[in-house]
């Protein structure tokens, strides 16, 4: 008979089959076994210690055991020791984890957040995510006075806003997102402050033009779609489905000109039938293009880019089924 699984228990069907669970983890150690930690210090050294297993035990209990035993001058950061805060956020492994929510591993390495200038050891600096947020405004603004009290509002309106209100801060999203470590060459905003946008954007009762005003300096359509925040977030938030698909509808119907790459690609891809590279470029920088032909010289040279295909409009039989489901069916 097929499981039921409830809903975000999805993603912890892999760890089930894995036999890699909270409860899979916490008995294949006796009490006393010694642990292995790697963690990464200031000096990008990797320190080694080891840890006595205690049942039950968190990547956190093992860093205060090394901070109260080993090393008390090892920086980092908690705070509520019980998923509320998100300040405790650590790489283990090459994954982002919650430091106080995470079991322990016979063998970990411990890194701090990337993404983030590091102060000390796996204490990262948040001062460039609360300045990013701070300039987005993520409040309501109201472009009439209330209706009066209380006022109506249906769990279909907040569905997506209220996602985005679950979002406890930790960062685990942004140190993920492939975007964001492409650093100045994009103006993208990052996956944790499109989420404390949501939480106000994605809110009916916000006035639409402060909502565009916010949108325009999130630089959201740099975003992949890669699902890498989605994955990574401890608190289990769609942030791809719920946010930043919702908020990239939004910017593509009050900030038009946001979405000219995606409208490109659309068209291409209903005229063709497949995504042909040069006529979306062409179609996003027009004679801009000209400028970069040293650039185009050698994407041609290595097969990228075919311009007989290109001019010649070529399709390919999905052409018309492509144009159909992207609602531009031609007579
Ligand atoms: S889906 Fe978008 S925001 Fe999330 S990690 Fe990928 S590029 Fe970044
Ligand atoms: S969206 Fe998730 S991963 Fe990102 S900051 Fe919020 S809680 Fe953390
Ligand atoms: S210490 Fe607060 S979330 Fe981990």
């Amino acid at each position: 008979m097929s499981e039921t699984l409830a809903p975000g228990e999805a993603r912890r069907l892999g760890q089930r089959e894995r036999g890699d669970t909270l409860q899979d983890r916490n008995s294949r150690f006796a009490a006393g076994e010694p642990l292995t930690l790697r963690v990464r210090r200031s000096d990008d050294r990797l320190a080694e210690f080891r840890v006595p297993y205690r049942k039950w035990m968190r990547v956190l209990d093992a860093l205060n055991f090394i901070a109260e035993h080993e090393a008390p001058d090892l920086a980092y950061r908690w705070f509520c020791g019980s998923k509320m805060c998100g300040t405790c956020a650590v790489r283990m492994n090459g994954r982002e984890v919650l430091a106080c929510w995470e079991a322990v591993e016979p063998e970990m390495t411990i890194e701090p957040l990337r993404n983030l200038p590091v102060i000390r050891d796996l204490v990262v600096d948040r001062a460039p995510f609360e300045r990013k947020v701070a300039e987005l405004e993520p409040w309501i603004e109201r472009p009439a006075p209330y209706a009066g009290f209380p006022e109506p509002l249906s769990h279909t309106d907040m569905k997506h806003a209220s996602k985005a209100l679950d979002c406890i801060g930790c960062m685990c999203c942004y140190s993920a997102c492939p975007v964001i470590a492409l650093g100045d060459l994009t103006d993208f905003a990052g996956p944790a402050p499109l989420v404390q946008l949501g939480q106000t954007a994605l809110d009916p009762r916000n006035d639409a033009a402060k909502v565009a005003r916010s949108l325009g300096l999130t630089g959201i359509f740099n975003c992949v779609s890669c699902y890498k925040c989605e994955e990574a977030c401890p608190a289990g938030i769609p942030i791809v489905s719920q946010v930043i698909e919702p908020l990239k509808a939004k910017a593509a119907t009050l900030v038009p000109g946001m979405a000219k790459h995606s409208h490109a690609l659309r068209a291409v891809v209903a005229a063709r039938g497949y995504v042909d590279p040069s006529a979306l470029v062409l179609r996003v920088r027009g004679l801009k293009v000209l400028r970069q032909l040293p650039r185009a010289l050698r994407l041609l040279l290595r097969g990228k880019i075919d311009p007989v295909k290109t001019f010649l409009r070529r399709k390919t039989p999905a052409s018309a089924a492509a144009a159909r489901l992207l609602g531009r069916e031609r007579k």
